[in-house]
């Protein structure tokens, strides 16, 4: 019976035990400094078999180069040789370095049989011989490589994790296109007494719910987590510990199946809500993305390439729409139910100033229409306050959409657009839908308004835009950390190691 095992990385207290496993096992065995020479060595990996009762009956050791590894060592305790500890060290090996899409290297003598086929059963061919290669015996080299499994391209269903507001959601996309599962979790419920998102409250919200999140994913796909091809989540912009919580949960999975890592921009991700909606809507596109926290008009040439327009020089759309449910008494966050009580209102009851309109630039001002709404509530009484209200909802909300509508074409139509979208959550908008598609079309523009479910952010768009992500492989991904504040255009914080 063979004791139980585990490995841990090699530490220098080690090295007296390894050096009699390398005595006992080589004729030509490492010293003591040479062990120590390489745990000093960063792009080494070093680990040990361990028994329960702390002692060492194996070790590995191997170095990383930059397109290769090369595996330099591998012994075991004559007593518990063929008992699986030699495997079972390669086996973690090849995971930790099969991830990194490298070939791997490595040296044995012609007369080792147990461990020529131990490499020949994990994929390991003979490529050549060094002649001499051991001293002091002078004994022959027999050269093996193993391939990488997978390269860098991948096929099948990713997993995209969407974390960096105050919804908590995982979906699973198929890289042909079709979204499997889309489930969102909002904290709305949670920030609703706080009248925002408190971001502590919403990062602690994303832990709690994350993994049941990505689970239930899984299960609506009709998928394990073994059936993944990459996995993917938002790296920003957005509030920076929430962020956190999807990228490091999407790191460990990618870690522990051994897949890719896709690190996406939640800009691009709202972008890509258009093609989730319209797969065959024609480029160049002008899209508005108008949110809580954006509002802005982008030039989509294809689905990687991106130029900001204009944005709002003040609030963001969905702020200006909260902000006025929030001083009419209507609900938490207050965009949707503002535009529901819009719908039984007179939209011309009220003149509200419509920001930026004589401008020629494609930018937004939401401010005058917030504060006019502002002085209109305070200089009535509260009986004219609830009888006027829908009427109040629907001039407030025909002033902030034609802002947005105008704008739009007129920016779609100087830029030469074949279709013009709107993604993010105020896209939402009743008016906003209808007043954008009966107008584009008139101006024989292709309109992409998408689904509601793919509007609000949620991780269906995610996975979408992760398509044309960069496909980080281990261990690069783990250097990447979120961004509070990436821009458009802008795939990849700048990683840790970068930063001074
Ligand atoms: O994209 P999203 O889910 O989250 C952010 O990234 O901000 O957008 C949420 C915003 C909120 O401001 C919400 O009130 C607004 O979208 N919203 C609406 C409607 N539904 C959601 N605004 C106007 N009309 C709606 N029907
Ligand atoms: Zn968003």
């Amino acid at each position: 019976m063979s004791a139980a095992w585990r490995s841990r990385s090699m530490e220098p207290r080690d090295i007296a035990r390894v050096v009699e496993i390398e005595r006992a096992s080589f004729p030509d065995p490492w010293s003591a400094a040479m062990f120590a020479d390489e745990l000093d060595c960063a792009t080494g990996l070093h680990v040990v078999a361990e028994e329960d009762d702390g002692d060492v009956v194996g070790f590995l050791i191997a170095r990383q180069y930059p397109d290769e590894w090369h595996l330099m060592d591998l012994a075991v305790r004559d007593d518990r040789r063929r008992t699986g500890v030699a495997a079972g060290l390669l086996d973690g090996f090849l995971r930790a370095a099969g991830c990194a899409g490298r070939r791997i290297i490595l040296e044995v003598r012609p007369s080792n049989a147990g461990a020529l086929a131990l490499y020949e059963a994990r994929g390991f061919a003979v490529i050549g011989r060094r002649p001499r290669y051991y001293t002091p015996s002078g004994e022959d080299a027999v050269v093996m490589e193993r391939t990488p499994d997978e390269g860098p391209g991948f096929s099948g269903p990713v997993l995209a994790i969407e974390t960096s507001c105050d919804d908590t959601s995982a979906a699973v996309v198929h890289t042909t296109g079709g979204v499997l599962a889309n489930v969102v979790h909002s904290q709305d419920a949670i920030h609703e007494r706080y009248g925002g998102v408190v971001p502590e409250v919403a990062s602690r919200a994303h832990v709690e719910r994350m993994t049941v999140v990505v689970r239930e994913a899984l299960r609506q796909a009709g998928i394990a987590m073994d059936d993944l091809a990459a996995v993917a989540a938002t790296v920003g912009p957005g509030l920076i510990g929430a962020l956190l919580v999807g990228v490091q949960t999407a790191k460990a999975i990618a870690w522990s199946r051994c897949l890719p890592f896709l690190p996406v921009n939640h800009l691009h991700g709202h972008l890509a809500a258009v093609w989730l909606g319209d797969p065959a809507a024609p480029f160049p596109m002008v899209t508005l993305v108008a949110s809580g926290g954006h509002t802005s008009l982008i030039r989509v040439e294809a689905k990687n390439s991106f130029a900001l327009l204009g944005q709002t020089l003040d609030d963001a759309a969905g702020e200006a729409f909260d902000k006025g449910a929030r001083l009419l008494g209507l609900g938490y966050p207050g965009g949707r139910e503002l535009d529901v009580l819009a719908e039984s209102g007179d939209p011309g009851a009220f003149p509200f100033p419509i920001g930026l309109r004589r401008s020629e630039r494609p930018d937004f001002s939401f401010s005058g229409v917030k504060t006019a709404l502002y002085y209109l509530l305070r200089d009535m009484t509260e009986s004219e306050r609830s009888a006027r209200a829908a009427d109040i909802a629907a001039s407030y909300r025909e002033a902030i959409v034609t802002a947005l509508v105008e704008k739009t074409l007129r920016t779609a139509v100087d830029q030469g657009a074949r279709t013009v979208a709107v993604a993010g959550g105020v896209a939402a908008n009743s008016l906003l839908r209808r007043r954008l598609s009966a107008e584009g079309e008139a101006r024989g523009l292709h309109v992409v308004v998408p689904p509601f479910a793919y509007c609000t952010d949620n991780a269906a768009m995610v996975g979408a835009a992760a398509l044309q992500a960069p496909v980080l492989q281990y261990p690069e991904y783990l250097d990447i950390d979120a961004s509070a504040s990436l821009v458009l255009g802008q795939w990849l914080p700048a990683p840790r190691s970068a930063i001074a």
